[in-house]
């Protein structure tokens, strides 16, 4: 297993590239199953969850070929409807290939996604947004079962205790693509992968309305064709480096980062005293004052998003002053918060909200973390910390940020990967 050892301390500047974004590529790659034809997905990063998403489509019968950033996905045996436990188990977001085997190949058999260290992660949505559609549903042996032969639109409210679903928005819209007549999604997910992915379903041939709304509305049709797609840029990697630019007094050019799918994020980050300009093909963020704390809470797009909320909080944990973070999303992701203590950080957590006393500097120590984004909030800690941080588990950043150690180095980061 390797490890990231962080001297932290040097300010960052320069540019960044942003690469295509994981949660577009994978609802993506998932929309192929959709068609017996053809598709070519470009701007595809190269990712530990994108070669499991690529094993999975292998495992439905498709030939794929990756080269660099491009990667060709071709019809083989389309028979095939089994996603197993062994590849499910290691990534929930695989449950997005449910929607498009049931409409698609009209069998289902995946294997039910297991628990996840950021908190109970159901799947009633999904599988609602299904049986709504006329999908008989069923669960047996850890897999479910989909058999979506009696499939036809219907009026599909989407919503949960925590407001709408990404995946679960993915999945009915892919069923709902190839049912006969109109579907209409109310409180459906409006995050920027959403819109790609219906942008994606369009060409190739889908009949979608309102994505960029709560309500999206579908008229099937027969039957899909090929398509080429070049992804969205990964607004989640750009608000990483965003913060990174921020915690480390920086100034980064952040190419390819798409502004307006950020502004939860810039808007904070503005009042909290960065700079922040949009230019040409991309965002710069320069620290320019001392900062000041914010309060922040997570929730569907166009809220903050949850996937930088821990992020966010290594930023907090050197801002003088009391910053309060409330999760909405996923109330019990915090896993961070004692790993960030153990470089000398000062936050309590009272339920879902987290009270962040700004600290005068970190100190490097040894951490790891068991998710993704968690593990980010500890490089951006480490890069601010005195001394050296060492994180371990680090499979988890290769899941999420494609050439990580690379990137920050170029910019002038005193970062190595390491075997343990
Ligand atoms: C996607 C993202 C993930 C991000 C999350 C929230 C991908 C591959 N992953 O995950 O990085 O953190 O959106 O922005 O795109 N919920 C239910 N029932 C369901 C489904 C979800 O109650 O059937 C709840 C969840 O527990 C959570 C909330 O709804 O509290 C939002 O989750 P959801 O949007 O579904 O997350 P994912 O689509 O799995």
């Amino acid at each position: 297993m390797d490890k990231l050892i962080i001297k932290g301390g040097r300010r960052l500047k320069g540019t960044v590239m942003i690469s295509g974004a994981k949660n577009a590529a994978l609802p993506l790659l998932a929309a192929t199953l959709l068609t017996d034809a053809t598709c070519i997905l470009k701007n595809v990063p190269a990712l530990s969850d994108i070669d499991t998403m690529m094993k999975i489509l292998t495992e439905l019968g498709k030939e794929i070929a990756r080269t660099g950033n491009v990667v060709t996905v071709k019809s083989g045996d389309s028979k095939k409807c089994r996603a197993p436990y062994e590849l499910v188990s290691t990534m929930r977001a695989s449950i997005c290939v449910l929607g498009a085997l049931i409409a698609k190949r009209k069998r289902a058999e995946v294997s039910f996604p297991g628990g996840c260290v950021i908190g109970p992660r159901p799947i009633d949505l999904h599988l609602k947004g299904l049986k709504d559609l006329g999908a008989d549903i069923s669960v047996k042996g850890g897999y479910i079962i989909g058999n979506g032969s009696g499939i036809r639109g219907n009026r599909i409210y989407l919503g949960g205790h925590f407001g709408s679903s990404v995946l679960a928005t993915a999945n009915v819209l892919m069923a709902a693509v190839l049912a006969r007549g109109k579907t209409i999604i109310e409180n459906a997910a409006c995050e920027p992968e959403i819109v790609d992915l219906a942008g994606f379903l369009k060409k190739m041939g889908a009949k979608i309305y309102g994505e960029t709304s709560h309500r999206i509305e579908v008229v099937g049709v027969k039957k899909l064709h090929g398509a080429t797609h070049s992804l969205i840029s990964d607004r989640i990697e750009a608000g990483t480096y965003m913060l990174a630019a921020a915690i480390t007094k920086g100034d980064i050019f952040l190419k390819n980062a798409v502004y307006d799918n950020l502004l939860a994020l810039i808007d904070k980050l503005k009042e909290a005293g960065v700079r922040i300009e949009k230019r040409g093909g991309g965002i710069r963020v320069r620290y320019v004052k001392p900062l000041k704390p914010v309060d922040v809470t997570t929730l569907p797009y166009p809220g903050f998003p949850t996937d930088i909320q821990a992020q966010m909080m290594a930023l907090m944990a050197v801002t003088d002053g009391i910053s309060v973070i409330t999760e909405k999303v996923y109330p019990e992701r915090f896993i961070h918060v004692s790993e960030l203590n153990r470089m000398g950080a000062q936050i309590v957590l009272e339920g879902p909200i987290a009270i962040i006393k700004g600290v005068k500097g970190l100190s490097g120590a040894p951490v790891m973390a068991s998710d993704l984004r968690a593990s980010a909030s500890l490089v951006l800690a480490g890069l601010v910390a005195k001394g050296a941080t060492e994180i371990s588990r680090i499979y988890h950043l290769d899941r999420g940020y494609e050439n990580l150690e690379n990137k920050l180095k170029k910019i002038g980061a005193d970062i190595k990967r390491v075997k343990e």
